[in-house]
């Protein structure tokens, strides 16, 4: 019997607009398979996506969206969406959400408790991942390095403190944010307390980084198997929200011209960031390699971007997958 498969996306988070591009990917592929495709956006509670459509108006635009409505109430439709997901009886649920409930374990529980099997990292390794301090927690326990931080509950800090212990520049960011969103470098102290009070728009708590100066480079992880490194190179400054989704703004190297040897290791430790939150399927670990090439573990995303020029994406195409073949290989994943 043909397979019933409900792709979902769109979302209450700031990354909705890259959810749906994401998503809309998804269904184009599972589509062409001849499966039975919806593709369901969550804010809404039951609204199909009529992703065949999508391209022709839908473009990631150069800020991310804020819901002005109640976001509370937004996000109770999805309950909506999984009594939806109960009753059509779907074969398989394809997350493509990023951010919010649908990245940070809460869908995932939901659809635990259903006994319904869904693409992407369980309940709790997607809670941890979502959560900076404690994935860091763990990645330091584990032997990953990761920058020196420390964790903020709430705005109102004595910043000379902070800048003892960690020195600047400093990274200031939302503790479960994606997309470089609410995120500032801090070159002077006088910026700190401002910086702050900005990613605490975002998140209920912060983090405070120390800066890692030198290369960006992103490890793809599937089915356990590190992928080729990506080194990024932002057109100019950081690699933020414009950076990540705008056409020609960064520029990527595929594999990351380094030694094998230090491949290697940053392979070794990104599967083993992966291994350690319990992660499944497929993932993404971001570093930054200092000038002196120690790897530093930022973060891991365990929904990352999957448009078609997304970072895992072009891993895969490293190792001779093209995109529909990277799809249905989670697919199976998650089927199996
Ligand atoms: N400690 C640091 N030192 C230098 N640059 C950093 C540091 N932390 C973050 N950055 C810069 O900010 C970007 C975003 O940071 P990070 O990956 O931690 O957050 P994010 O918003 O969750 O990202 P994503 O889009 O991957 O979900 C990094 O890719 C890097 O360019
Ligand atoms: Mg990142």
């Amino acid at each position: 019997m043909q397979k019933k498969i409900a792709v979902l996306l769109g979302g209450t988070s700031a990354e909705r607009d890259v959810s749906l591009v994401t998503g809309v990917e998804f269904a184009k592929v599972l589509h062409q398979k001849r499966y039975h495709v919806e593709a369901i956006d969550c804010a809404f509670g039951t609204k199909l996506i009529n992703f065949l459509e999508f391209h022709r108006d839908k473009k990631i635009s150069i800020i991310p969206p804020r819901f002005n409505t109640n976001k509370m109430n937004m996000n109770r439709n999805v309950l909506k969406t999984v009594n939806y997901l109960i009753k059509k009886k779907f074969d398989l649920i394809f997350i493509a959400l990023h951010g919010g409930y649908g990245e940070n374990g809460q869908l995932q529980a939901l659809l635990d408790l259903c006994g319904i099997p869904y693409t992407g990292s369980g309940q709790l390794a997607s809670g941890l991942g979502m959560n900076k301090h404690l994935s860091k927690t763990i990645f330091q326990e584990a032997g990953i390095p990761t920058p020196p931080w420390v964790h903020l509950t709430n705005p109102d800090q004595e910043i000379n403190q902070i800048i003892k212990l960690l020195g600047l520049p400093l990274v200031v960011k939302p503790n479960d944010q994606g997309s470089t969103i609410g995120l500032s470098i801090v070159n002077q102290s006088n910026d700190l307390l401002k910086a702050i009070h900005l990613a605490f728009q975002h998140s209920k708590s912060v983090i405070v980084e120390k800066y890692i100066e030198g290369q960006e480079i992103t490890a793809s992880i599937l089915d356990f198997i590190p992928l080729p490194l990506i080194e990024i190179i932002p057109q100019s400054g950081l690699y933020d929200y414009e950076h990540k989704y705008q056409p020609g703004k960064s520029q990527y190297i595929v594999p990351a011209p380094l030694p094998a040897k230090l491949t290697r290791q940053i392979q070794d430790y990104a599967l083993m960031a992966f291994k350690t939150l319990d992660c499944r399927h497929y993932g993404r670990v971001d570093f930054r390699l200092s000038p002196d090439k120690k790897p530093f573990c930022l973060e891991i995303n365990t929904l990352p971007g999957m448009t078609p020029t997304s970072l895992v994406p072009k891993a895969a195409h490293g190792i001779g997958l093209d995109f529909s073949e990277l799809i249905l290989k989670i697919f199976d994943l998650a089927l199996a």
